[in-house]
């Protein structure tokens, strides 16, 4: 009795292991072939594709059960495995259990074939960041398990089947990127996330989308769509929690009748209680931020920055419980800020910058304790700042800010970056030893930038305690520090960039600051009373590309060994300012609040310059008691593009080979007793667009040909002692030096000549910025005793 029940046993056994073995078989052979018909160079990770293994151990295939022979593939899962090759080889016939099929960033190409429709049990479907090009095949609309399907960044072309639509269970589509035509669904109830962003569509908002009342999350960013959108989404998606409209150009084709994106916030989006992310930057929104917007109580990140935004933030903003970002920089918002703002609010960046807000800052901003940085610059806010232990970033520059800065930084006890610049703020050295600044900022162990230009400091600049100055930008231009270069800098080995212009320091400048300060690219020490020699010293500092000394008092010759600077020796590559990340880090902004700015002359103009200041090699020397002649061995500056020697006691000739120079755009060499004959090399000036050499004695032919052809105003050969031809209107006779010219010094005068802007700087970069409050620096040639 037991024998052949036994083998019935056994024969079921074998027939459903048969049965299942030709199956499994199949499949097998399936995935051999396919692999056959693939990029062979693109099959390294398919090696484990054997007969001599068990399918189940092969690479990407997931079996319902590897440890029992009854299992059969229901996965293919083989994201960015590097295979190239067509989807057509595949036999899908063969996977009648697959459920997840999963070729994510691979280097398919071709068509997706119809018969992928034979998956009937597949739930997951991922070929997105592929090559697929052709349409969308219909039969897709039959895989009526789908939940989730992925055709996004490929080369699809042609409608969207409307049949997805009826797919029963999908719950997520994305078939965004790729050369699709405008969806025309029909409602999609089971719908929650959805992507059809950078698709090049147009023409009205996709009506199906306004019936999907399961959506959480929507992208149609990056297309051309018109249409009433933020007052319709909330009435047929009231729990989503994700829309990204893109900006207004990405979006809209503007409807000046009738479109909500061009005019003010519409209060039903206040409706949006689930929203945690309202991310609509970079579109013409104005009017009023409503005070419903405590409706969208789910918000944690409100980006409503760079609109035409007015009026005041609603007082109840501050109920947003979620609130962790809040950005509304680049607007035209007006009055205080919501004195509970950040009272119970766990804010994380809160940008209000570049707006008209008055008033103080609320003193609770920070008491949900992780503000990390403060962006409120280029406002007119005033009184007291707030405490924030965990600030990192501090922008509180063009405001009205006044008094002692010292409790400034000590609210920040971590800061990384400060810039106050354009403030009213005072004070900094109290006593002569332990003023408050040297102990704070020797807390200040992690700040690497600061900007403290422009506003009213005074006193000796303190000396750090600490050996560990992280800094690598320091400005402290335009105020009124004494004493001598601060020695305290010394630690402060990081240092890039050091602007101390327009300040009162006086002494010498120290030679230690090229081994001190070895990455030191640009030294901006304009404008103080500087004295004594030029420590030649200076040229160890192989990254140096900015020099600028002008308006000092000093004095003995240039030094030759100025020759090597090898950052002005090669065409500068630019550097990284290391203040323009800060802000992109967290979120996908474009703007920065703030980059390094140094103000130069530039072409006989003051200019601010800013991000352009990287690519800036240069040096000024402008208005000190310099003497002797100019070192031959500058010519060997080939990447230079500034070089100004101009009101200073030089003589002897202008250096034979200054044609060498070849970047140079920018040459004052004017007042000085500069005598023999203008080189011929001047004429392979080929990005000179400002010269000026007046006020010198110098004789003979002025050069013709080049770029020297379109520098035709005489002034900048008036006054000298025998220059002649073109384009001075004196004749050269003989062919030797010309008559005598008008002697007449011209003090008062400095000529600046701006021509050839097509070439040169002013292409490649347009981010200068002209700096109105000063005008050109008016000097004059005055004799100058030398002695050094
Ligand atoms: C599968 O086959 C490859 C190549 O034939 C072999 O190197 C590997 O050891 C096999 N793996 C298993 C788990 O059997
Ligand atoms: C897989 O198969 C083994 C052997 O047949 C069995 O012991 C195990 O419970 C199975 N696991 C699952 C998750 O079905
Ligand atoms: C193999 O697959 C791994 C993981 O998916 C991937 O990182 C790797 O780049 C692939 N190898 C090749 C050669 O593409
Ligand atoms: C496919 O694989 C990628 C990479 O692992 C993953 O990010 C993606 O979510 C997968 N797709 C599906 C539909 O699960
Ligand atoms: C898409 O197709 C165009 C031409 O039809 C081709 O230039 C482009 O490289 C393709 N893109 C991808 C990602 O295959
Ligand atoms: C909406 O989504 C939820 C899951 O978040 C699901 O349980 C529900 O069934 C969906 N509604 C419809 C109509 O599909
Ligand atoms: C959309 O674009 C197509 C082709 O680019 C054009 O023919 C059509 O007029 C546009 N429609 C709208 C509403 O702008
Ligand atoms: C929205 O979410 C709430 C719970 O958060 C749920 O009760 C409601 O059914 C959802 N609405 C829709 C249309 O899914
Ligand atoms: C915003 O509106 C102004 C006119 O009001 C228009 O000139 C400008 O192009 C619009 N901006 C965008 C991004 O469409
Ligand atoms: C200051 O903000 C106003 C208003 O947004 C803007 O127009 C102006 O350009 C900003 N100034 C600077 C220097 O960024
Ligand atoms: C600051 O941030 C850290 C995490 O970055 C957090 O643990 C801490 O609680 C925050 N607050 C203070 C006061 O440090
Ligand atoms: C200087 O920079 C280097 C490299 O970025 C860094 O490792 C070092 O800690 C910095 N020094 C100080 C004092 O911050």
């Amino acid at each position: 009795m037991d024998l052949p029940r036994n083998l019935l046993c056994i024969l079921f056994f074998l027939l459903v292991c048969t049965s299942h073995a030709a199956h499994s078989e199949q499949a097998a052979a399936a995935l051999l072939h396919w692999k056959s018909t693939l990029d062979s160079r693109s099959t390294s990770n398919l090696s484990s594709w054997s007969p001599a293994n068990s399918t189940c151990v092969w690479f990407g295939i997931l079996c319902s059960n590897a440890s029992a022979t009854t299992s059969h593939i229901i996965g293919l899962r083989l994201p960015e495995a590097g295979i190239k090759g067509r989807l057509e080889t595949l036999n899908f016939a063969a996977f009648p259990q697959l459920t997840e099929l999963n070729l994510s960033r691979n280097g398919l190409h071709g068509a997706i074939p119809a018969s992928i429709s034979l998956l009937q049990a597949l739930v997951y479907l991922d070929l997105s960041f592929n090559s697929l090009e052709t349409f969308i095949p219909p039969e897709l609309g039959s895989l009526s398990n789908l939940v989730d399907l992925r055709l996004d960044n490929n080369n699809l072309t042609g409608a969207v089947p409307y049949q997805l639509s009826k797919l029963p269970k999908i719950a997520r589509l994305e078939i965004s990127h790729n050369y699709l035509d405008k969806p025309d669904f029909s409602p999609m109830p089971t719908l929650q996330i959805f992507s059809m962003y950078s698709m090049g569509v147009n023409g009205s908002f996709p009506q199906f989308i306004l019936e999907c009342p399961n959506l959480t999350f929507l992208d149609v960013s990056w297309n051309k769509l018109s249409g009433p959108i933020l007052e319709l989404i909330p009435k047929i998606a009231p729990n989503l929690t994700y829309l990204k409209l893109g900006t207004l150009g990405e979006l809209l084709v503007l409807d000046l009748q009738n479109n909500p994106l061009n005019g003010p916030i519409p209060v039903e989006i206040c409706k949006l209680s689930n929203l945690y992310w309202l991310n609509a930057p970079g579109n013409n929104l104005s009017g009023t931020i409503p005070p419903c917007i405590s409706g969208m109580a789910a918000l944690t990140r409100l980006e409503l920055w760079n609109n035409q935004l007015e009026g005041e933030l609603p007082a109840t903003i501050s109920q947003l419980h979620r609130l962790m970002y809040l950005l509304v920089g680049f607007n035209r918002l007006t009055g205080p800020v919501p004195k509970d703002l950040g009272q119970g609010q766990p804010l994380i960046i809160v940008d209000l910058s570049n707006n008209g807000f008055s008033g103080e800052l609320p003193p609770g901003l920070c008491s949900g304790h992780q503000l990390q940085e403060l962006v409120v610059n280029n406002n007119s806010f005033s009184g007291l700042l707030p405490a924030c232990p965990n600030l990192t970033y501090a922008w509180i520059g063009q405001n009205n800010y006044s008094g002692d800065n010292s409790y400034v930084i000590g609210k920040y006890p971590i800061l990384r970056g400060l810039d106050a610049s354009w403030n009213e703020f005072t004070g900094m050295i109290p006593s002569s030893l332990h003023g408050e600044l040297p102990s704070c900022l020797t807390k200040l162990q992690l700040l690497y930038f600061v900007d403290l230009s422009r506003n009213a400091f005074s006193g000796e600049f303190p000396a750090l305690t600490s050996h560990n100055c992280s800094l690598t930008s320091l400005h402290l231009a335009n105020n009124d520090f004494t004493g001598g270069f601060p020695s305290s800098l010394s630690y402060c080995s990081n240092l890039t960039i050091l602007d101390l212009g327009n300040n009162r320091l006086n002494g010498e400048v120290p030679s230690w600051v090229s081994h001190k300060m070895p990455s030191l690219k640009i030294l901006q020490l304009r404008s103080n009373m500087l004295q004594g020699c030029i420590p030649w010293q200076l040229s160890h500092h192989s990254r140096l590309q900015l020099l600028d000394l002008a308006n000092n008092q000093l004095s003995g010759s240039i030094p030759r060994q100025f020759a090597n600077f090898a950052s002005m020796i090669q065409q500068s590559d630019g550097f990284y300012l290391g203040s323009t990340h800060i802000l992109l880090t967290y979120s996908n902004r474009a703007l920065t609040p703030y980059s390094d700015r140094i103000d130069l002359i530039w072409k006989g103009k003051y200019y601010t310059f800013e991000k352009a200041i990287a690519h800036m090699t240069g040096i000024d020397l402008l208005s000190n008691l310099l003497s002797g002649e100019i070192p031959t061995e500058l010519t060997n500056l080939k990447g230079l593009q500034l070089l100004n020697l101009s009101r200073n006691n030089l003589s002897g000739g202008i250096p034979n080979d200054i044609g060498n120079l070849k970047a140079l755009e920018s040459l004052d060499l004017s007042c000085n007793e500069l005598s023999g004959h203008i080189p011929d090399s001047f004429s392979g000036l080929t990005f000179l667009s400002s010269l000026n050499l007046s006020n010198n004695q110098l004789s003979g032919m002025i050069p013709t040909g080049g770029q020297l052809g379109t520098l035709n105003d005489p002034s900048i050969y008036s006054n000298n002692s025998g220059l002649c031809g073109l384009p001075l209107n004196i004749a050269c006779l003989n062919g030797s030096s010309g008559s005598a010219e008008n002697k007449d010094r011209d003090p008062g005068l400095y000529y600046s000549i701006l021509v050839g802007f097509a070439v040169g700087f002013w292409l490649w970069f347009g981010a200068i910025i002209f700096s109105d409050p000063w005008g050109v620096a008016v000097l004059s040639c005055i004799d100058r005793v030398l002695n050094c």
